[in-house]
């Protein structure tokens, strides 16, 4: 049966209403969750999963959005409204398949994992990083304290999360005093994505421990990196509920954070967000609400006039993506950004294989406004401004709980895409800044 799309957010909008919130012990919370694939066909889909995106709550937290026709969705659900759900998608006509049957048993096998890493302490020397393991956020800035001490880097705070707890830390990273280019990459915006934070220690562990292969950028940038830009939602991740993604501000209406990567202050709200403080996209109550994001967009506007290339790394879909997201519009200098991400995919793919694709974020994925990328391009004029999605595809069926085993592979992968970037910025005498 062919059902229309009014008629499917009827439905939602019902099986919505028999919702409950359920408070479980924080090693429990995903017993029974599962993940469903679900193919996204026609415009209708589409429609009737952004509507169920936009007044989810906590029905059900997508780990994929649907990128252009055909696309795949991944989305969690409660075991509470699982059968509700599949037999909508059903009705709906909605091919889809059970991704992860129990959420619970995935995230307790990485939990094992995670007890067995080689913890950093405080003291260690850098060399006794472990880059195929995760590493909570306290052993992140030992590691970045411990680089800063023995190669002679700044390490530095640019202020305070949320909580107050912890420091949004960074590390400087180059060979050349009188360098008047930068770049800037952080990851962990959104805290569940594990695999962009191990990602910046991969990248602080390449250019401090082979320096030679990296002396062009390091005589002509200095490379700020921040492994942790959301270090309250990524702690809480560790110690509560592993699929947190946004702030940890609040609570209004009864939930708490905002995206952070929704409450940038460049056609903010316009599309793709969500007013809905329970929502995983809500863009918050004003722009610019987030502490976190109020101390990045000051950093960066502070050095606007050398910054040449900002990266914002994300997990999951594999895309290298350039703005707008706020709608279909392309910056004037579309030709030139466009073609070094397709040169960088290029080397991102040579590594493994793998099939990342390049293209605005609105070519690749729906509008989403209130972004990083679009900030620092929109307001800010970076002009090497890119944003990635690593490992794994909508094929994989482990989303945010990557294996440790693939840490390395994932930043290898992220590492040649970057580099393709920032030697171009390097190299263009007419980049801004
Ligand atoms: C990170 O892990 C170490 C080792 O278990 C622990 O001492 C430290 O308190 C943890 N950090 C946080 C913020 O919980
Ligand atoms: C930096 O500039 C100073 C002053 O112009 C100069 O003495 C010095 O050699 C330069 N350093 C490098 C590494 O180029
Ligand atoms: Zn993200």
């Amino acid at each position: 049966m062919q059902w229309s799309l009014s008629t499917i957010l009827v439905i939602f909008v019902a099986i919505l209403a028999l919702t409950s919130g359920l408070a479980l012990p924080k090693n429990q919370i995903f017993v029974g969750h599962s993940v469903l694939r679900i193919n996204v066909d026609s415009q209708i889909h589409v429609k009737a999963l952004r509507a169920l995106e936009s007044v989810h709550g906590i029905l059900a937290d997508f780990w994929l959005s649907p990128k252009k026709l055909p696309g795949t969705a991944h989305i969690r659900v409660t075991p509470e409204n699982r059968d509700k759900i599949v037999q909508v998608l059903n009705e709906a006509g909605m091919k889809h398949e059970i991704m992860v049957d129990d959420l619970q048993s995935l995230v307790n096998k990485e939990a094992e994992s995670l007890a067995k890493r080689r913890i950093f302490n405080a003291g260690d020397l850098p060399t006794a990083i472990t880059t195929n393991e995760y590493h909570n956020i306290t052993e992140i800035h030992a590691y970045l304290d411990s680089v800063g001490k023995q190669y002679g880097y700044q390490v530095a705070s640019i202020g305070k999360s949320y909580s107050n707890q912890f420091d949004l830390k960074y590390i400087k990273i180059g060979k050349n005093p009188n360098a008047t280019r930068e770049a800037f990459i952080n990851g962990c915006i959104h805290a569940r994505e594990w695999l962009g934070c191990a990602t910046m220690i991969y990248i602080i562990n390449e250019l401090t421990t082979k320096p030679d292969q990296y002396n062009d950028l390091l005589q002509n940038l200095n490379i700020y990196v921040m492994p942790v830009l959301n270090p309250d939602g990524y702690d809480y991740t560790w110690k509560q509920d592993r699929m947190w993604r946004k702030t940890r501000s609040g609570p209004r209406q009864g939930c708490y954070g905002v995206d952070p990567n929704r409450n940038w202050d460049f056609k903010w709200g316009v599309a793709g967000s969500s007013s809905n403080p329970c929502s995983e996209t809500y863009d918050g109550p004003s722009p610019n609400s987030e502490i976190e994001v109020q101390h990045i967009t000051k950093f960066l506007g502070d050095h606007k006039s050398t910054i040449v290339s900002y990266f914002d790394i994300h997990t999951y879909s594999e895309d290298f993506m350039f703005p707008y997201g706020y709608a279909e519009v392309y910056p004037a200098d579309r030709t030139k950004i466009q073609s070094v991400a397709s040169t960088a995919v290029q080397a991102v793919n040579a590594v493994n294989n793998e099939q990342f694709v390049s293209g605005s974020i609105t070519d690749i994925v729906y509008p989403a406004s209130g972004s990083s990328i679009d900030y620092t391009k929109g307001k800010l004029n970076i002009d090497y401004s890119y944003a990635m999605e690593l490992r794994p595809d909508g094929n994989a069926f482990n989303g945010f709980v990557l294996p440790e085993d693939q840490i390395v592979d994932g930043a290898t992968e992220c590492w040649a895409g970057v580099q393709v970037a920032f030697r171009a910025a390097m190299n263009d005498m007419d980049a801004t800044g």
